[in-house]
C-alpha cells in the first residue's frame, strides 16, 4: 500500500509546489508515497468563503473556526490518521517522531494560520498536536513540509541509496561529523590526513571523535543524554582535543 499524506490548508498550492520537485517528487513518482491536498475554504457556505473569526474573551489576531476544519475532515474519504496539528503549541517534533510515523501508513496535518485553531476543532477532530521548535511562523505550512520531507525520505525506496538513512541512525543523538570533498586543499585550507589514509577503522574513529566533540560542544542537552561506549573513549584518546567528559 502506498505511504499517504493528507495536507489540509488554506494554501494547498505552497504545499503542492514544494513537493513538485526534488526527492518528494521523485519518491512520488516511484510510487512511494501520494499527497493529497485539502483547501480548508472548499468547507465554508458565505460568500467570503470565510475560515476566521474574532477570539471569544478578546484580544488581538484572529481564530481559525472550527466549523471548516471539521467539515474538511468529515469530507476525505479514508483520511490517514494521526491527523496532526501543526502549531508552536505542539509537542516537539524529532527524528524520532519522524521515525514512528514512516513505520505506519500514512498520515495528516492540519496547518493554520492566524492566532490558532478554535479549541474545538483539536478536540473533536485532530489526534496530536506537533511544533517544529520554539519559534513562530506565519502559518504551518512550512513546518508540514518539514515533518513531510523527513518522514517520506526514510520511506523504503525514497532515496537512491538507503545507506545514507542507516548510517544516521547509527549516529543517533550526536550531531554529524564534519565532512570534505575535492580538492584535498582549497584556499589554504587542507584535508585532515586521516581522510586520505585509507585506514577505515581510523577514519571511522576520527569521525566518531569529532562528532563526540561537536556535540558537546553545540548541544550540551544532547551529550547530557549519550552514554560514552568503550569504542567513544578509545576514538577521543586516539585524537585527544579539549576534554570531553559526561558528568551524566
Ligand atoms: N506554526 C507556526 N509556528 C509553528 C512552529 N514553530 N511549528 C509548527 N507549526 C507552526
Amino acid at each position: 500500500m502506498t505511504f499517504r499524506v493528507d495536507v489540509l490548508t488554506l494554501f494547498p498550492g505552497l504545499i503542492e509546489h514544494y513537493a513538485s520537485d526534488t526527492i518528494l517528487a521523485r519518491a512520488a513518482q516511484r510510487g512511494v508515497w501520494e499527497l493529497h491536498t485539502h483547501d480548508l475554504r472548499d468547507a465554508t457556505d458565505d460568500a467570503h468563503r470565510t475560515v476566521d473569526d474574532t477570539p471569544f474573551g478578546g484580544g488581538a489576531g484572529m481564530v481559525l473556526r472550527a466549523e471548516p476544519i471539521v467539515r474538511t475532515v468529515e469530507a476525505i474519504a479514508n483520511l490517514p490518521r494521526p491527523l496532526i496539528a501543526v502549531t508552536p503549541s505542539g509537542t516537539p517534533f524529532t527524528q524520532t517522531t519522524a521515525r514512528r510515523l514512516a513505520q505506519g501508513s500514512g498520515f495528516s496535518l492540519l496547518c493554520g494560520r492566524y492566532e490558532g485553531f478554535d479549541q474545538r476543532a483539536l478536540d473533536l477532530v485532530v489526534d496530536d498536536e506537533v511544533s517544529l521548535g520554539d519559534f513562530v511562523l506565519a502559518g504551518g505550512e512550512l513546518a508540514a513540509l518539514c515533518i513531510t520531507e523527513a518522514v517520506v525520505r526514510l520511506l523504503p525506496g525514497a532515496l537512491g541509496n538507503d545507506s545514507s538513512v542507516e548510517e544516521e541512525s547509527f549516529s543517533e543523538g550526536l550531531l554529524e561529523y564534519p565532512h570534505y570533498t575535492k580538492p584535498a586543499e582549497f584556499r589554504g585550507l587542507v584535508v585532515p590526513d586521516v581522510l586520505r589514509s585509507g585506514d577505515h577503522g581510523k577514519v571511522e574513529r576520527w569521525r566518531r571523535a569529532q562528532a563526540l566533540r561537536r556535540t558537546k560542544e553545540r548541544r550540551p542537552d544532547l551529550f547530557a543524554q549519550h552514554v560514552l561506549t568503550k569504542e567513544d573513549e578509545k576514538a577521543l584518546r586516539e585524537f585527544p582535543g579539549d576534554e570531553v567528559q559526561n558528568e551524566g
